[in-house]
């Protein structure tokens, strides 16, 4: 099947008195890697959840072609959601289980392969990560970026259409960040995926984006390609552009 179109239409979403959301519009481009930037707090996240049918919008649509997240029955946005890899920023590893059980989880969880089948899998992904030889221990113990790795192969075990990761590369170091950028755009390009990520990088965002959104004060401030951003003379752009996102602490390399 090819990726499908991703229509975002004025999505609002509040928490209490605080709309964090205030009427968000963006056409993800199919087959394509999507990067959606903003300062911490302004809703990224929220949207991610939003795209992925996680959480309802409170008005608005999210159109996978004819199917609006927004308002689909429970059933259909489950079938949307078996085509998405997903990778959350607070998205755990079950420490019950070894390396190779979480990273073919999605597969038991949606009956896609048979145990022979999930192995070889995991374990392609995974020494494409650099973690060959990691399959039968037990997570526990892992450093930050080996679990890093670990959740976005359990992303990418599902061959998605399309991919979420919410920053992907936060809290590791420069080199292996570089490491992971250079696996999501490969394997955009292997699977033809549509591809959506949020990202604090900079440098990563302008180098590996087709298309760059930046939401600020619960709005889209501009969507387009990287030189579009470059061109551009909006003052909340330009700071961006200039790095002096007050988001996560970035790596000094
Ligand atoms: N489930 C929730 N209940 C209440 N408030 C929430 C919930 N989820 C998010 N928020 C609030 O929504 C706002 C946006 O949060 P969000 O996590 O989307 O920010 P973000 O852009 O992803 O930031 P960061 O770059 O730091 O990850 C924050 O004020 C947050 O506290
Ligand atoms: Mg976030």
């Amino acid at each position: 099947m090819p990726a499908p179109a991703i229509k975002v239409r004025e999505v609002t979403k509040s928490f209490g008195q605080d709309q964090v959301l205030k009427g968000v519009s963006l056409d993800l481009l199919p087959g394509r890697v999507n990067f959606v930037i903003g300062r911490s707090g302004e809703g990224k996240s929220v949207l991610m959840k939003i795209l992925t049918g996680l959480y309802r919008p409170d008005s608005g649509s999210v159109h996978y072609g004819q199917v609006d997240l927004a308002t689909a029955r429970r059933r259909e946005v489950d079938r949307i959601r078996r085509r998405m890899g997903l990778l959350f920023q607070d998205g755990a590893l079950f420490d019950s289980m070894t390396v190779g059980q979480n990273v073919s989880f999605p597969l038991w969880f949606h009956g896609l392969a048979k145990p022979r089948e999930a192995r070889a899998k995991a374990e392609g992904l995974l020494s494409e990560l650099g973690m060959g030889g990691f399959h039968d221990l037990g997570v526990s113990l892992l450093s930050a970026g080996e679990r890093k790795r670990i959740a976005l192969a359990r992303a990418l075990v599902v061959d998605p259409e399309v991919v979420f990761f919410d920053e992907p590369t936060t809290g590791l170091d420069p080199l292996l960040s570089t490491q992971v950028d250079e696996l999501i755009v490969h394997a955009q390009r292997l699977s033809g995926a549509t591809v959506v990520v949020v990202s604090h990088d900079m440098a990563a965002t302008l180098g590996l984006a087709d298309q760059i959104t930046l939401i600020h004060l619960g709005r889209v401030v501009l969507s387009g390609p990287p030189s579009e951003f470059r061109a551009s003379r909006d003052p909340e752009v330009a700071r961006f552009l200039l790095g002096g996102d007050a988001g996560e602490p970035a790596f000094a390399d």
